[in-house]
C-alpha cells in the first residue's frame, strides 16, 4: 500500500483570517505532531509573492506552545520549509492546473489527498471551488473543501451556494466552518450532558427555566464594516455561532457519537424552532462617545459603512422549541458588539424548588435562589454552577454560592485554537464539528422571515453607547419571558 500524503492549500493566503487563524493553527498542529508525516502547505493568492515571501509573512503570527521542550525555533523552521506559494487569479483554470504540478511534484508518487481551505470573499467561492475541483483535485485520493461563513444571506442565497458547490463537489467532500463549534467548552457541551447523571435528567422544560446564551466584543467592526454591514450581528453570529450552541445543548441523545446521528439531531431541534416574530427581537447599533479623554466611535463613523446604515451591531431575541422536551421554555440570545466586555457564555437557569423549605431566607425575591448553571466558552473557560448554602455560623443565613471549575486552575495545559481542532478533524475526515447542508437550511429557515422584515421595513436599531451593556430594550425582552440576563445580575 502507499504512503498517503495529505496537500493543504489555503486560498486566499495574504487574508487576516489566514494570517491570524489558519496558518498558526497547523504550525500548532505541527508542532504537538498531530499533521500526517507527509504533508505540503501551499498559500494561494493573487498577490505575487516568492515561497520566501510567503514564509516571511506568515512567521510572524506563529507561537509555540510554552510547555514544549523542543526547540522551537528549530521546529519552526522546519515547519516553514514546507510552506509554498502559489499566485494565481481565484478563477484562473491555468492556475490551478499549474498549482496541480506544485502539488504532484511534492506529493513524490504517494497517495495524494487534497484540502482546500477557501478563506476568500463569498463571490469567489464558487470560482475557486470549480477550478480546484476540475483542475487540482486528487486523482486516486480524497479531496476535501473547508469553507466559512457567510454561507449565504438568507435562504435563497444559501440555496443557490449549496447548488453550485454540489455542481462540483459531494456533500461530503464540503467541510463548513463554524468556528464556535470548535471551541473546547462547545465540544465539551455534550460530555458535561450526557456523561453526568446529575445533569441529564434536569436538561428539560421540567427544570429548566431559561437558557441564555451570551456574546459579547468590547471592540467594534474595526475595518471589517464593509463586510459587516452588508451582513450585521444576526448573521454574523446569532444565525450560526449561537444557533449551533444552542443546537447542541439542545438535542435529544444521538445514536452514537457519529457525525450523522449527531447532525442529525441537531437538525431536528432546528426544524422545531417557533418562527421568530418582530416581537421576539430587538436589535441595537454602537454610538460613539468621550469618555475620560478617550473618544469611541460610532458605528458609522466606520469609514466603509454606510453613514445612514440600520445594520444592527446587536440583537438580542426570543426563541422557542416547540417539541416535548422544550415547550414554553424561552432560550434568550444576545450578541453585541462594543460592548463592556468580551465574552461568550451559555447560562442555565433552573426552577425554582417547590415549596422550598429555606423560601423565607431569601426574602421576596426567589430568583436569587435560582441555581444557575454557566458555561463560560471564553476567556477564562469555565463551568460553575450556582448554589444555596448555609453560611457557617449559629444563625440561618443563605448564601448563594458557586462550584467553580475554572480550566485555567484544573488543567494548566494551553487550550487549542478552535482551528487547531477544525483542522484535525477536516484531515482526519471527522464531520462531526462541521455544518451539513441540511442543518445550513433551516438555520437560514428560521432567521431569513425575521431578517427579511427587519429589511423592509428598515427597523431602527437602538442607540447604546459604545463600551456599555447594551440597548435597555434587551432588558424589557427578557422581562417579557420573566427572564433576568444572567450576566447582568
Ligand atoms: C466571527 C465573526 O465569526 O467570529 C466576527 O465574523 C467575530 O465578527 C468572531 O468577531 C468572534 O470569534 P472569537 O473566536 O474571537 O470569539
Amino acid at each position: 500500500k502507499k504512503e498517503a500524503t495529505v496537500s493543504i492549500t489555503v486560498v486566499g493566503a495574504s487574508g487576516d483570517l489566514a494570517k491570524k487563524k489558519i496558518f498558526p493553527a497547523l504550525f500548532a498542529l505541527y508542532y504537538e505532531d498531530f499533521l500526517p508525516e507527509h504533508f505540503t502547505i501551499f498559500g494561494y493568492a493573487r498577490s505575487k509573492l516568492t515561497d520566501e515571501e510567503l514564509r516571511d509573512m506568515i512567521s510572524m503570527t506563529l507561537t509555540c506552545r510554552i510547555d514544549q521542550r523542543e526547540n522551537c525555533s528549530d521546529k519552526m523552521e522546519r515547519f516553514l520549509q514546507r510552506c509554498f506559494y502559489h499566485s494565481g487569479q481565484y478563477g484562473s483554470e491555468e492556475s490551478f492546473q499549474e498549482l496541480d504540478k506544485r502539488l504532484k511534484e511534492k506529493e513524490a508518487g504517494r497517495l495524494p489527498n487534497r484540502l482546500f481551505y477557501l478563506s476568500v470573499p463569498p463571490n469567489i467561492f464558487v470560482d475557486v471551488v470549480r477550478c480546484a475541483s476540475r483542475y487540482a483535485s486528487s486523482p486516486t485520493g480524497w479531496t476535501r473543501v473547508i469553507v466559512e461563513k457567510p454561507f449565504g444571506r438568507d435562504s435563497e442565497s444559501s440555496r443557490e451556494l449549496t447548488r453550485c458547490l454540489k455542481q462540483y463537489l459531494a456533500e461530503d467532500q464540503i467541510f463548513r466552518i463554524d468556528h464556535y463549534l470548535g471551541k473546547e467548552l462547545v465540544e465539551n457541551l455534550s460530555v458535561l450532558r450526557f456523561s453526568n447523571l446529575v445533569f441529564e435528567p434536569l436538561w428539560s422544560r421540567q427544570y429548566i427555566r431559561n437558557v441564555q446564551l451570551i456574546f459579547s466584543e468590547d471592540f467594534g467592526t474595526e475595518g471589517r464594516g464593509g463586510y459587516f454591514d452588508s451582513y450585521g450581528i444576526i448573521r454574523d453570529i446569532m444565525q450560526n455561532h449561537l444557533l449551533q450552541i444552542l443546537a447542541l445543548f439542545a438535542m435529544e441523545t444521538p445514536v452514537s457519537l457519529d457525525a450523522e446521528d449527531i447532525r442529525n439531531e441537531k437538525v431536528k431541534v432546528l426544524r422545531s424552532m417557533r418562527n421568530l416574530e418582530l416581537d421576539d427581537v430587538v436589535v441595537g447599533q454602537y454610538k460613539g462617545h468621550t469618555k475620560g479623554g478617550t473618544t469611541y466611535p460610532s458605528y458609522t463613523d466606520d469609514p466603509t459603512v454606510k453613514k445612514n446604515s440600520l445594520t444592527p451591531t446587536f440583537a438580542a431575541a426570543a426563541l422557542f422549541i416547540d417539541n416535548a422536551r422544550w415547550d414554553g421554555v424561552p432560550f434568550l440570545m444576545k450578541a453585541g458588539k462594543a460592548l463592556h466586555t468580551r465574552r461568550a457564555e451559555i447560562r442555565v437557569q433552573f426552577r425554582h424548588v417547590p415549596g422550598n423549605l429555606y423560601k423565607c431566607n431569601f426574602g421576596s425575591d426567589l430568583d436569587k435562589a435560582t441555581n444557575e448553571l454557566v458555561i463560560r466558552v471564553q476567556p477564562d473557560e469555565a463551568i460553575y454552577l450556582k448554589i444555596n448554602n448555609k453560611v457557617p455560623g449559629l444563625g440561618m443565613r443563605l448564601d448563594c454560592s458557586t462550584l467553580n471549575l475554572l480550566y485555567s486552575s484544573r488543567y494548566p495545559s494551553e487550550i487549542p485554537d478552535a482551528y487547531e481542532r477544525l483542522l484535525l478533524d477536516a484531515i482526519e475526515g471527522e464531520r462531526r464539528l462541521f455544518i451539513r447542508s441540511d442543518e445550513l437550511e433551516a438555520a437560514w429557515s428560521l432567521f431569513t422571515p425575521l431578517l427579511k422584515e427587519l429589511e423592509s421595513k428598515k427597523i431602527a436599531p437602538e442607540l447604546y453607547p459604545f463600551g456599555s451593556r447594551g440597548p435597555v430594550g434587551a432588558h424589557y425582552l427578557a422581562a417579557k419571558h420573566n427572564v433576568r440576563w444572567g450576566d447582568l445580575s
